[in-house]
Order: structure tokens, then sequence, then C-alpha cells
């Protein structure tokens, strides 16, 4: 009479996760600090299927059938610590504890490592798909051992997105490999939003277009391949109106994107491994340039423009408006390509068995930045398995030339005309770079070695080399 599973967290994530697996024919035993919310959950949602409640941390882990399996579904950080803590010095030797939060992977790795010692095993998983996901089938990515994989993997499997008969689940990697991924896809989620806000941006203010109008051009790019659930509720956001006022809803949202860290940590993780995600980091810093008061202040109005002020002749609108949708796509394929090199990176560095192209598959359902296009990377993965850039693929190498005369168009006319359009340029800058024959670099280099002695390489021979440039300049081989 014990449970399958247990959840223990019944703020809404968890709750519904519970639901969801209750829903599915698990009995699930379920826990919360206080138990309002759990006693919440058997109010109103009993019909779900069976769930087995609990008061007390003892009767939670006593209630789950061996090898125990608890999901912790509470507030990342030092909460998670302590319910990991509760739960271990009550459980035995194979029982297994899964984190459903947004934690750091790094902590998970911390996590795992701590409990693999006292026997127990750690299972970081990322979920994502927001309420409506946890309850009805989220994009799941465990990491962990794979021994737990056999035991939580089927019912994670049969409770995730189904795509095309295939479950939006699969185990990531050791350790924190499925949080690290997580990760990598909230910060693909910023840039995306904010690709999408700046192309919103210039129909409203180049195009004089109102939020329902745009709405109605998204509504259609979302027949296309640009076909996902980001551009679907953004149609749906810029044609809701305010129920007070009765005005576009989107005019009378204060411009300031708060950010609770993930993308944040995208961009950190990449700057150690030294993988320029720009698209990622533009976004990112896109939400503290708007959240940055006092600097706009101080700006609006102050900082002179000097724009050109081109106005789009009627009969070019509907050019402007294609370019713009082919400049999204471009600028989100190179977000795309940039966020699985750091996965790669991240696999290579803590040797995670990561296939990039499961990735993009388990992204194709569920979770927030679920799209259509997400097929091509898995299949351009599966053509080529050592592929070194997601953009050079032959299918996107293609997609990406039917886009790129739009794309210098939008970027060229934004700065000319005072755009601020941070993913559209650094996507259009690090693909003019990433495929260029020579790069500036050589010049960094020179300066460096010029004030630091800090060596450079020469074209024309190996080892490296440094200029004595305060005195006769001679060159001195320094190394092999
Ligand atoms: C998901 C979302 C989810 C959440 C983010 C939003 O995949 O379901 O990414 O994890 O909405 O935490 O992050 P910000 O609050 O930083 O925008």
């Amino acid at each position: 009479n014990s449970a399958d599973i247990g959840v223990t967290g019944m703020a809404v994530m968890g709750s519904n996760l519970a639901r969801n697996l209750a829903r599915n024919g698990f009995k699930v035993a379920i826990h919360n600090r206080s138990v309002g919310r759990t006693e919440k959950v058997i109010e109103n949602h009993s019909e779900d299927g069976q769930f087995l409640p609990s008061e007390s941390m003892d009767d939670f882990v006593a209630s789950l059938q061996k090898p125990r399996v608890a999901i912790i579904m509470v507030q990342a950080g030092a909460a998670t610590d302590a319910v990991i803590e509760e739960l271990a010095s009550r459980m035995d030797e194979g029982d297994i504890i899964v984190d459903c939060g947004n934690a750091l992977f790094t902590d998970t790795r911390r996590r795992e490592a701590d409990l693999r010692e006292r026997g127990l095993h750690f299972v970081g998983a990322g979920v994502s798909g927001g309420e409506e996901g946890a309850l009805n089938g989220p994009s799941i990515m465990p990491g962990g051992p794979v021994e737990s994989y056999k035991r939580v993997g089927p019912m994670f499997e049969k409770i995730a997105a189904q795509v095309d008969g295939d479950p939006c689940c699969t185990h990531v990697g050791a350790d924190g490999a499925g949080h690290f991924v997580k990760m990598v896809h909230n910060g693909i989620e910023y840039a995306d939003m904010q690709v999408i806000s700046e192309a919103y941006d210039m129909m409203n203010k180049a195009l004089g277009m109102s939020a329902p109008e745009i709405g109605e051009v998204f509504e259609e790019w979302n027949k296309g391949e640009l076909e996902s659930f980001l551009i679907e509720i953004t149609a749906e956001v810029l044609k809701h109106k305010d129920n007070v006022t009765g005005k576009p809803f989107v005019d009378i949202v204060q411009d300031r994107a708060a950010q609770k860290g993930t993308g944040a940590w995208t961009v950190q993780t990449a700057l150690d491994f030294g993988v320029p995600v720009t698209g990622i980091a533009e976004a990112t810093f896109a939400r503290s340039t708007s959240g940055s008061v006092k600097q706009r202040e101080a700006a609006i109005g102050v900082l002179p423009a000097e724009t050109q002020d081109q106005t789009v002749e009627d009969r070019d609108r509907q050019q402007f408006i294609e370019d713009l949708q082919k400049a999204l796509y471009a600028a989100k394929l190179v977000s795309y390509s940039q966020g699985f090199d750091e996965i790669a990176a991240g696999a290579e560095h803590y040797e995670w068995d990561i296939n990039l192209g499961d990735m993009a598959k388990i992204w194709r359902g569920g979770c927030i930045i679920r799209a259509r296009f997400l097929n091509h990377i898995t299949e351009a993965y599966k053509r080529n398995p050592d592929l070194h850039l997601l953009l050079a693929d032959e299918y996107f190498r293609g997609e990406i030339a039917s886009c790129i005369p739009a794309w210098r168009r939008v970027v060229a006319y934004a700065a000319a005309n005072g755009f601020s359009v941070p993913v559209f340029t650094s996507t259009l800058s690090y693909y003019d770079a990433v495929r260029s024959e020579r790069l500036p670099a050589a010049l960094v280099q020179a300066q460096r070695d010029f004030f630091g002695a800090h060596t450079y390489r020469r074209v024309d021979a190996d080892g490296s080399f440094h200029v004595e440039w305060t005195g006769d300049r001679t060159e001195t081989k320094i190394s092999d």
C-alpha cells in the first residue's frame, strides 16, 4: 500500500507534477512543510488519481516503496539543501532523491557527490514548461547516475510531453548534466524572447504598428519555420487588451524585465569555458539595461540620437516585415548554435556523455523553447555526430543563406535609425566573425605582447615568440 514515488513541495510546480504523476496511474506520496497545501491538493484534485498525503517527513519517507524515489520541488538554493538533508537522514542505501527545481548545476554536482558517499542516488532533473507543462507534460532533463534512470526514467517518460510518439525526456548525463542542459535551455529562452521583442519593437516604432497588428504578424509567422511556443504566446499577448484601460496589454506593462538567474548562469559558465554565447549574453544584458532605472533616467531626453529618421514607404512595409522575420530566424539559429556549443563544452569539461541531437529532440515538446525547427537540429547531429558548429550543417547553412541579406538590412536600418537590437546585431557580428578567414585578434595578440610580453604565435612558424618592444625590437623564440 506504499507509493510509487513522492513529491515534497506543494507549491504550483510541485503539486502539478504530483497531479501529472497521479493522472498517469502512479500512486504519489505528497508532502509540504505546511500541511495546508497538501490538504488543498487532496481537496481539489483527488479525482486525478491516488495520492498518499503525509504531514511529516517521517511519514512521507515511510510511505514510499523501496528503492524510494522522492522528488523535491522547492525554491532552488538553501531550501533545497535543507530538504535533501531531511530526506537523506531518513533514507536507506539505494534510495533516490530527485531535485526538479532550477538548481545551479555545480550545486547539483556537489549534492550528487555528497549523497553518493552516503549510498544514496541524487538526480538533478531540469523540468521545463512552467505550471502548465508540469501538469500536462513537461520536457524533463534528468542527470545523475544511469542506474537511477532505470527506476525514475520510465515514470518521467510517461509524464513528459510526447512528440511523434517519443517522450520529451532522456537521461542527459551524470551528476549535474541535466541541470546544465536546463540552464542552457533557459539561456536560449532568454535569447529567443529578446529577439522576438526586438522584432516587435521595430514594427512598433519604425512602422507605427499597434500591438494587435503586430500580434497578427506573429500569428502569421507561427505558420512558417518560426513556429514555436514563444511566437505563439507573443501573438496572444500582443492581441490581449488590458481589462482596466482597454489599451493593448503590453502598453500598460512597465518596460523592465526581471530575471531569476538562469540566463546569467548560462553566460557566466560560458565565460568560464570561453564559449561565445553572444546572443544569450546580449539578451541577458538587455534585461539588465531595461532595469537600469537610474542610468536610463540620466539618458532619456539627454543623450543625442543623431538618427537618420528614415521612414519606411508604404510600398516597402511588407518587405520590411519579411526582413524582420528572416532576421529573427537567423538570429535564433545563431543563438541555438551558440547554446549547443556551450553544452558541448560542458560535456567535454565534465566528461558527460551528452547526445546533442537528443537534447534538441527532448525540447520539441513541453518546454518553453519548443519549436518545429528543433527536429532539424536532431537531424543535423544524426548526419554528423561530430558536428563542431551547428550553423555549418548543410541544412542550416542553406537556411541562414536565405536570411542574410534581410538580416543585414535590419541591422543596418536599426543602427541608422537608432533602434537598440542587441541580439539581431550581436548574432550577425558573431556570424561574420566565425566565418572570417582572418580576425583582428592578430592585432590584439600583438598588443598583448607589446605591453605584457604575453607572446604570440607566427603564421609561418611553430612556437611562441616575443619582440623586445622597448629595446632593439628583435624577436626571440620563447618556447616550441
Ligand atoms: C521553464 C522556464 C522556467 C522559468 C524561468 C524563467 O523552462 O519552464 O525557463 O524555468 O520560467 O525560471 O526565468 P526568469 O524568471 O529568469 O525569466
